[in-house]
């Protein structure tokens, strides 16, 4: 089974990563579950421009990391998602990945354990 699990925070070592390594230690205990940890901060994910090109295509047209992060979740079998919260809301690099990531209108993570 693979599990990815994605920091949304800015800071690799910050809180948000302390919970989602207690997720790790945790997963690495069963043989079945290959695990691959994002740090989304070290990625190149610009704003969606709204252009909803990606629900006729399938993929945005936007040349950066988005396309690649949405592929591993894809294949992924569970996602785990961790971010800080910001003015009571997801931090913005999450919110941008969310918008790009084929999330809500492809219904990227249906079907899947999150
Ligand atoms: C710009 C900004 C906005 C924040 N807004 C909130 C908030 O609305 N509510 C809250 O409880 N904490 C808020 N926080 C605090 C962070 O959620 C908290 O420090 C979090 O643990 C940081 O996680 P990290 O160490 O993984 O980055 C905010 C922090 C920042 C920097």
């Amino acid at each position: 089974m693979n599990i990815v699990i994605i920091n949304g925070s800015p800071g690799k070592n910050g809180t948000t990563a302390k919970i989602l390594e207690l997720f790790v230690s945790c997963l690495w205990t069963y043989e079945f579950v290959n695990i691959e940890y994002i740090n989304l901060s070290e990625f190149d994910i610009s704003h969606c421009k709204g252009c909803c090109q990606c629900y006729k295509s399938g993929r945005c047209f936007i040349s950066d990391d988005a396309e690649m992060l949405s592929e591993k979740i894809e294949k992924a079998d569970g996602i785990i998602i961790g971010s800080p919260t910001y003015a009571s809301n997801v931090s913005g690099i999450l919110k941008d990945f969310i918008d790009r990531g084929h999330f809500v209108i492809e219904q990227l993570l249906t079907g899947k354990f999150a």
